[in-house]
């Protein structure tokens, strides 16, 4: 708070400065325009942004996020916890995943979370005698995998028919019976999820295409569903985190405004993370070396793929800048690596970064979300601070 100087991509310097690295460092002005271009765009439609914690489940970010009104996407027990300690209300709550331990469930069921999303028959069994030995009535909806595929990296595809993730579309109507006939549970609506960082409106379009056939299908055959979980998704740009540095709602929600047709009181679910806090978080760090082998030249931080694994887990690109170097417009080309003892634990190869000396401040921008909620303690390397500066 107060008087900062910044720098041009809008750093606080003096907090950077004085924050033993590495650090995330959290905008929250960013974080707070996003959720407030995300409220802007959802108004007045029957719409619930649950955010998908995993992407970083940071409590003051947590803290912020259930302030501004949304509910949470949760996968294990520990995210129904925090969620849950971080005052999000369990009736909008949602609690996804394809392997719930039964001391999960019972955790569910117990705090009354508003939908279990449910990717089996088994599971869907396991809930329904839960819920009866606790004299309960789980609320679920049915996962669907629509069989889409959104072009994103291999391992973060997850709407496409070999994936292990929900209910083929052929086996919905065996699935539904059989939830119809399951006395300690109440079926809800359809949930459906088709991947993560999609930055073309197309995919969604086929989506709704799919949802809208699938909802004339089943109220021909009687059955009508309270809610539609489209999932989440959105990407971010990782390109020019300062320009583009909140998503492109309008068009994201303007896909289902036009598209999507729910029925007369259904609500429509969105479950997104990365989009919601990716670009409000960087990772900061020092060089420790600067390292000169007969071909390249090493930077070496004191931050590495333990605070920040996508780089080496996805090769996922991030802006990365010095922001302290003493030759800003003398350009030279480096791999920026950590510290950690691997071959993967690369930032980047062949970066262009102006001369960067020992001490100087690296920025690895856009690494607010899947960063900090992906750290480990790999090499007993202690896990990242975090800190979040707001200018007002
Ligand atoms: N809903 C479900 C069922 C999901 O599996 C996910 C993400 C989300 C919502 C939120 O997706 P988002 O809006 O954040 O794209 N660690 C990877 C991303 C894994 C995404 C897993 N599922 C990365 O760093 O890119």
């Amino acid at each position: 708070m107060g008087n900062h100087e910044m720098n041009k991509n809008g750093f606080a310097m003096d907090v950077i400065e004085q924050t033993p690295t590495p650090f995330y460092y959290y905008d929250v002005d960013v974080l707070c325009k996003t959720l407030q271009e995300i409220n802007r765009q959802i108004a007045g439609h029957p719409y619930a942004v649950h955010y998908a914690i995993k992407a970083n489940g940071n409590p003051q970010i947590l803290n912020i996020i259930s302030k501004h009104g949304f509910g949470a996407d949760l996968v294990s027990g520990g995210e129904v916890k925090a969620a849950h300690d971080l005052g999000f209300k369990p009736d909008e709550m949602t609690f996804s995943g394809v392997g719930k331990t039964d001391r999960e469930i019972r955790f569910a069921l117990e705090l009354g979370v508003g939908c279990f999303n449910v990717e089996s028959i088994p599971e869907l069994d396991v809930i329904n005698q839960l819920a009866g030995e606790m004299g309960k009535t789980a609320r679920i909806a049915i996962r669907v995998n629509p069989d889409i595929d959104a072009h994103t990296h291999k391992y973060i595809t997850t709407g496409t028919a070999d994936n292990k993730f929900g209910i083929n579309i052929e086996s919905l109507d065996e699935v539904l019976a059989h939830t119809l006939s399951l006395p300690n549970i109440h079926l809800r609506g359809l949930h459906f999820h088709i991947g993560s960082q999609i930055t073309t409106m197309k995919p969604y379009v086929m989506l709704c295409d799919i949802i809208n056939n699938l909802l004339n299908r089943f109220e021909c055959q009687g059955i009508n569903f309270e809610m539609i979980n489209v999932g989440g998704g959105l990407g971010i740009d990782y390109e020019r985190p300062d320009e583009h540095s909140i998503p492109d709602f309008e068009s994201y929600f303007n896909v289902f405004k036009q598209h999507l047709h729910p029925r007369h009181g259904q609500r429509v679910h969105f479950e997104l993370g990365r989009s919601i806090v990716g670009n409000c978080g960087s990772l900061i760090s020092h060089v420790v070396f600067v390292k000169e082998s007969r071909n390249k030249k090493f930077v070496i931080l004191d931050a590495g793929m333990t605070d920040l694994i996508r780089p080496a887990l996805y090769e996922a690109h991030h802006v990365i800048q010095n922001l302290t170097s003493e030759s800003p417009d003398e350009v030279e080309t480096y791999d920026v690596v950590g510290p950690v003892c691997e071959s993967s634990d690369v930032f980047a190869h062949d970066c262009r970064l102006p001369v960067t000396c020992r001490g100087d401040i690296i920025a690895i921008r856009s690494a607010g979300a899947y960063g900090e909620s992906m750290a480990s303690h790999y090499n007993m390397r202690p896990l990242p601070e975090a800190v979040l500066h707001s200018s007002h």
